[in-house]
């Protein structure tokens, strides 16, 4: 069994969202946002920041799934959940767990912006930017994250570890 390094407390990652949810509620008061979860990994930062904003919201989800690499997306992105709300003149908030590659991003941006949105911008608890491949901007990042395999806080590996209210380096 991989050992867990502890990287990020209940604490400070309550710090983290209720801090980027002030932003958003700022930033976007008085217009008509729309927060799109990308599931799994960012479904407790997605609860957790809807609870922290005092703006009026609406809350969707996708589903991303990526082929051909195991701990990473290769770029052969599918969605397998599609919007269920439309987001046409509304501004769309993407609430990702981590940008990484940002291949998912990258997609998703596509897809959410052939649906007409005002705008579409991202948020993302956790941003690993040494190992961007693409051109994409996290509008709203918290915690930069160097290499290493995150666990926990809705972060699985191997669909383990989701459940852990802390942020974890896994440590092979
Ligand atoms: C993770 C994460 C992002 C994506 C980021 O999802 O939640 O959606 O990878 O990687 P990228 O920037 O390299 O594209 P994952 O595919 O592990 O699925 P999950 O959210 O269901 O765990």
């Amino acid at each position: 069994m991989p050992e867990l390094i502890p990287f990020l407390k209940k604490d400070s990652i309550d710090k983290m969202v209720a801090e980027v949810a002030h932003k958003i509620s700022s930033d976007y008061k008085n217009r008509e946002l729309v927060l799109i979860g990308v599931l799994k990994g960012a479904f407790i930062f997605l609860a957790d920041l809807a609870r922290h904003l005092t703006i009026p919201v609406k809350i969707d989800f996708v589903r991303v799934a990526s082929y051909g690499s195991g701990t990473s997306s290769s770029g052969n992105i599918r969605l397998t959940k599609e919007i269920e709300i439309d987001i046409k003149n509304k501004d769309v908030l993407i609430v990702e767990d981590i940008a990484d590659t940002g291949l998912t991003l990258t997609y998703l941006i596509d897809y959410l912006n052939s649906f007409g949105p005002n705008t579409v911008k991202v948020c993302s608890l956790l941003d690993k930017i040494e190992r961007r491949k693409t051109k994409i901007k996290v509008d709203y990042p918290c915690h930069e994250v160097k290499k290493g395999f995150i666990v926990g806080y809705g972060i699985d590996y191997n669909e383990n570890y989701r459940q852990l209210p802390d942020i974890y380096c896994l440590k092979f």
